[in-house]
Formats: C-alpha cells, sequence, structure tokens
C-alpha cells in the first residue's frame, strides 16, 4: 500500500471574483519510505498540495489518503517545513525545537525535550544559538531552526516546501546531506517518507527517487521522472553522466513548455 496517495485532487480558494481553481485532478501516490520531489512553476499549486497533505486545507473534490485512511487534519505522523519561517517568535530557537518535540514524542520528560532540541540545532549548525529568540537569527538560521524542529520530531513523513530556498550554497549542500541522512534512518531515527517542494532541478534529482513535474493554473501532474541513480550518490559525480544530463534536459525542457515558451532568462528555477 502506498504510503501517501491523492486522488483526482481539486482544491479551490474563493476570492472576491468567486472561487479561484489552484488544483485540478491531481493524481499520483508515494511509496513507504520514497523520496519524492515536487517541482513546477510558481503558482502551480505546490504549497496548496502540501496543505492539502498537512490537513490544513480541504480539498473541494477528490481524496487524499495517508496508509489508506483519508486526511481529515493534522496529525503527529506528519511534520511540515513550510515555504516561509514559521517559528513561534516568542520561543527561543530551542522552545520551538522543543514544542515540536512535545508534540511528536509523549513521554519524553522536558529536559529529555531540550537535550533532544540540542541535538538537532546542532545537526543544523545552530549549536551556541538555541537561546536566541526567531528576531535575533538571520532568514537562513530561522530556516534551519525551522528544519531541526520538523526533523526532530521524527515522524514517518516529512512534508517540505523549499526547504532550503533561504539557505547559502554551503548550508545548503549541509542540509541536504543530513536530510538524507535522516531519511535513511540512522538508529535513532526511523526510516522515512518524504515529499519535498523545490524549483531546483538539480536538488530534486540529486535528493529523490521520483520527480513529478506540476504545470498549469490550476496545476495538474505535467509528468513523472524516475531517478535511477543508485545511493550514496555523488552531486559532483552522477552531474557528469549522460543519464543526468538527459533527465535534467527533459525536466527543463517540460517546465518552459508548461509555462508557454517563456524565454528562459524569465524563469529561475
Ligand atoms: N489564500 C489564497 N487565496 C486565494 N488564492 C490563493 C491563496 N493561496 C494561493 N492562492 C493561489 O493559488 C495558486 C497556487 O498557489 P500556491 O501557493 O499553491 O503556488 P506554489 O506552486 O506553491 O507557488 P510558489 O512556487 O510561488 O511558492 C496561485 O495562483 C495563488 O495565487
Ligand atoms: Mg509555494
Amino acid at each position: 500500500m502506498s504510503k501517501i496517495e491523492v486522488k483526482n485532487l481539486c482544491a479551490e480558494y474563493e476570492d472576491k471574483n468567486g472561487d479561484f481553481q489552484a488544483l485540478k485532478d491531481v493524481s499520483f501516490s508515494v511509496g513507504d519510505g520514497e523520496f519524492l520531489s515536487v517541482v513546477g512553476a510558481s503558482g502551480c499549486g505546490k504549497t496548496t498540495l502540501l496543505g492539502v497533505l498537512q490537513g490544513i486545507i480541504t480539498p473541494s473534490s477528490g481524496s487524499a489518503f495517508i496508509d489508506g485512511l483519508p486526511i481529515t487534519g493534522p496529525g503527529t505522523d506528519r511534520a511540515a517545513v513550510f515555504q516561509h519561517y514559521s517559528l513561534f517568535p516568542w520561543m527561543t530557537a530551542r522552545d520551538n525545537v522543543a514544542f515540536g518535540i512535545k508534540q511528536a514524542k509523549k513521554g519524553l520528560s522536558k529536559r529529555e525535550r531540550h537535550e533532544l532540541a540540542h541535538v538537532f540545532l546542532k545537526k543544523v549548525g545552530l549549536s551556541g544559538f538555541g537561546h536566541k529568540y526567531p528576531f535575533q537569527l538571520s532568514g537562513g538560521m530561522q530556516q534551519r531552526a525551522a528544519i531541526a524542529r520538523a526533523l526532530a520530531m521524527d515522524t514517518d513523513i516529512l512534508l517540505m516546501d523549499e526547504p532550503f530556498g533561504a539557505i547559502d550554497a554551503k548550508n545548503r549542500s549541509n542540509m541536504q546531506e543530513l536530510l538524507l541522512s535522516l531519511w535513511e534512518g540512522d538508529g535513532d531515527t526511523k526510516k522515512k517518507t518524504v515529499l519535498f517542494v523545490t524549483h531546483d532541478i538539480d536538488e530534486a534529482i540529486y535528493l529523490s527517487d521520483r520527480v513529478i513535474m506540476l504545470g498549469g493554473s490550476p496545476g495538474r501532474v505535467a509528468a513523472e521522472f524516475p531517478v535511477r541513480f543508485p545511493r550514496p550518490r555523488i552531486h559532483s559525480t552522477i552531474r557528469k553522466t549522460g543519464e543526468y544530463g538527459s533527465l535534467r534536459n527533459k525536466l527543463m525542457a517540460l517546465f518552459y513548455e508548461e509555462n508557454n515558451g517563456l524565454a528562459e532568462e524569465e524563469y529561475t528555477i
């Protein structure tokens, strides 16, 4: 059985001109333990899709399932990293991470939660920053703290919406490695199913088992591509292969086709 199943999903927003359809007839599934990336142009409905899977957006029709059960609201089986920083401003970085742990892991003492929060802040390169409030952190640091919170929850499913967008190249590469190691499960953490939204096609190929391209408005699944490079992968090595170039070209071509032949310089993806 699939871990996540999305069937004929439609989502609408109400605006002053009436209902606006953001997603139309989207169907796909994510296998248990799979790393799936979703790419697509700005406004095609990626965040809306993650909102449905988080249980905070109700579809107008169609449905989404986790372990065969319909999603009816947020659940402790899922942790999310939002596109925009989402720390509680009145809590320190440590308390933000500890709060996530409290939601997802019952039975830990406050001290254990704080210790675990420090472990994960260290993993994202923020040891020594646990006592700071979000306004005292840079944008990239806030995003890393939000990532630490989601990873520390050690949920079955990770829903990530451009999590590394605000992070510099070196930290981004470290975050990718950290995410892959926690996705695999490392004895202390369990193997996860990841749905990862990114604008970066190279990042999608490097990380994923499969890439789905959303396109159009309302958004729909334009195509999906398996990524067959064995793991562990070395980015600089796989990038040199013909298979990588051909997959990248296919994804880029489809991206521009989906965006009505806009010139390449009009988009960065
Ligand atoms: N709260 C809202 N009310 C009305 N329309 C909305 C709302 N949120 C999103 N939309 C519209 O729904 C469409 C999909 O938005 P969504 O945020 O899911 O796109 P996205 O693919 O995540 O884009 P980006 O890559 O820029 O983050 C867009 O046309 C957007 O204008
Ligand atoms: Mg978005």
